[in-house]
């Protein structure tokens, strides 16, 4: 928690979900009550092919939508793709751009991820960028460079807390089950926001940092208490409705 940041929650489905998981998302929508929407925002990232549905169950709840990628161009060749402008179109707000998976499965770097973030803020959507080290940059004491580097590569100049929401994953946690420590995660959080205040100025002191990476109910408490977590990015505990609204129901508590 970061004092007057209002926190965000957002589920990231990847690529998992069929019609057969709309219940999940309706029972989501039906869970993210007036109390709950006054203490946190709270987004699901389903896959882009069950977008538009999704803001249509969601529409006049709290619940928010997001989708997972953006091409950095509006429209044009560019066969699979699916721009910002066509997120937007089906009524999303938000987008995660950078995601590790993606930077290792699709070959993006860092100048790709700034694209989309850019591409994100044309389209007037908010951009989930996601930052964080491999298991070897950890192991190798330079998870501060790799961070540093994507603080100034990935996340383009003009970056406000308005547009851009900054998503710390450690790639080593990702799906594994493993966290770091709550002082590890605070002085890393501390990290993140300094370079952002560096770069940004009061923009980047107000900039919401997430931490994401086997955040589940049982240790969402723990983690989204620590000082510059101002929310979290949820994987595989956001499939399922009780568990991810579990975890938002932290900020009903907190
Ligand atoms: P996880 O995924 O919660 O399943 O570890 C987090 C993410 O990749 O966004």
């Amino acid at each position: 928690m970061t004092p007057d940041i209002f926190p965000l929650v957002a589920g990231n489905w990847k690529m998992n979900g069929e019609r057969d998981k709309l219940d999940q998302l309706a029972l989501m929508a039906q869970g993210v009550d007036e109390e709950l929407a006054d203490n946190v925002d709270v987004v699901v990232c389903p896959p882009s092919t069950l977008l538009y549905v999704a803001t249509t169950l969601s529409e006049d709840t709290g619940l928010q939508v997001g989708a997972q990628d953006c091409h950095n161009e509006a429209s044009g060749a560019h066969t699979g793709d699916i721009s910002a402008e066509m997120i937007k179109d089906c009524l999303a707000d938000y987008c995660i751009v950078g995601h590790s998976e993606r930077r290792v499965d699709h070959g993006e770097s860092d100048f790709h991820v700034a694209g989309k973030a850019q591409a994100c803020w044309r389209a007037e959507l908010t951009a989930i960028i996601c930052i964080g080290e491999t298991e070897a940059e950890y192991d190798a004491g330079k998870a501060e460079d790799v961070l540093s580097r994507q603080i100034a590569m990935s996340v383009p100049e003009g970056a406000t807390e308005d547009d851009t929401i900054i998503a710390y994953e450690p790639v080593w946690a990702i799906g594994t089950g493993k966290t770091p420590s709550p002082d590890d995660v605070k002085a890393i959080h501390a990290f993140i926001r300094e370079e952002l205040a560096q770069k940004f100025g009061g923009h980047g002191e107000r900039m919401r940092i997430l931490y994401g990476g086997s955040v589940k109910p049982a240790n969402a408490a723990e983690l989204l208490s620590v000082e510059n977590v101002d929310g979290a990015l949820v994987g595989g505990a956001s499939l399922k409705a009780e568990d991810f609204l579990a975890i938002c129901d932290v900020y009903r508590k907190l």
